[in-house]
């Protein structure tokens, strides 16, 4: 009999995972119609409608734990809603219904629609503040890289264990003044700088796709996209370490309402995602890692991903139907 309940979850969950691309695929193809249009607040806004009204379909008892901020500033898909229908499957939801508004506004590469659940309590709250990143791809010793050593000492590191020379490491890093001293720390040892305008969930990500070229990924972007992209590299291997970054008092508090109480902590992709994890992205815009949304011959055409870390399962998933 627990041989049959067992069984009966695992089903439950094989049809989620496929339930969760369903609702990555809505957001993209809500968004993409407003491509090129200059308007990133309406590019989110389609793509949180269409992913709170599949989400709200769906038998789960859901709690959005990274979204689309606090209660106050986010009229949906705040901190702390409800989705789903209810039921047994009890889940915290992270997501980031357009990530790359800039990137969907101006038609650029790279925007995505991600996703990610997992078990109730087991990813880490974070607040709507920055997060100092530093991400590998797998095949790498544990602890290969580490967020308080210099990025080059990170790259001579990866080149040692990859057997080639430092000028042979590729490095993401979002092109932001901010980032001047990690760039030219790294140019300072000869590492090639892939530099991205926007969306550092798929620059962690490209780091566990070889066909990107991608070694590694350094620098600081948004808390709540560095918990999405925990869970993606959680699917596939590859190593990440994060740290909060609090600049004011204001943002402390957002800390503190999330119950964060060591704000200097560093953690490593485990103490973000804390149990096995699902993850689902589907291009808005064409990309490294996916194709956009594309219109032809009456139809609307997605590419998405979707991962189970517990299987380290990674479907690859082409929708087509009239539009
Ligand atoms: P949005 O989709 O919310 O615009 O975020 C895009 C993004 O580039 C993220 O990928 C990244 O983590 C963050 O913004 C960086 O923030 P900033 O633009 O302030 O450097």
């Amino acid at each position: 009999m627990p041989d049959l309940v067992i069984q009966e979850e695992k089903i439950i969950e094989r049809i989620l995972t496929l339930e969760l691309v369903r609702v990555t695929e809505r957001a993209a193809v809500a968004s993409a119609r407003l491509r090129g249009r200059g308007d990133e607040k309406a590019a989110d806004q389609a793509a949180v409608d269409a992913m709170r009204r599949e989400l709200n379909r769906l038998p789960i008892d859901g709690t959005v734990v990274i979204g689309e901020g606090e209660r106050d500033e986010a009229p949906m898909l705040f901190i702390g809603e409800k989705v789903g229908r209810g039921g047994p499957n009890k889940i915290d939801i992270a997501l980031d219904p357009l990530e790359g508004t800039t990137l969907t506004a101006k038609a650029m590469a790279n925007a995505l629609a991600v996703m990610a659940w997992a078990p109730k309590g087991t990813l880490l709250n974070a607040p709507d503040t920055y997060m100092d990143k530093i991400a590998c791809g797998p095949g790498y010793p544990a602890g290969i890289i580490d967020l308080d050593k210099a990025p080059s000492e990170n790259v001579r590191a990866l080149a040692l264990a990859k057997g080639v020379d430092p000028s042979e490491v590729t490095v993401c890093v979002m092109d932001r003044p901010r980032h001047a001293e990690i760039i030219a720390d790294l140019r300072s040892v000869g590492a090639r700088v892939y530099l991205i305008t926007d969306g550092d969930v798929a620059g962690v990500m490209n780091t566990a796709d070889p066909t990107t070229g991608v070694d590694l990924y350094v620098g600081q972007g948004g808390a709540p996209e560095g918990v999405l992209a925990c869970a993606a590299l959680k699917c596939v291997g590859g190593q990440f370490q994060g740290r909060l970054v609090f600049r004011n008092a204001d943002e402390k508090a957002r800390g503190q309402r999330v119950g964060i109480t060591d704000f200097d902590r560093k953690y490593d992709l485990h103490e973000i995602v804390r149990a096995d994890a699902i993850f689902a992205a589907t291009g808005v815009t064409n990309g490294a890692l996916l194709d956009g949304v594309r219109y032809e011959g009456g139809f609307v055409h997605t590419h998405s991903l979707v991962m189970n870390s517990a299987t380290r399962t990674v479907r690859e998933v082409r929708m087509k139907r009239p539009v």
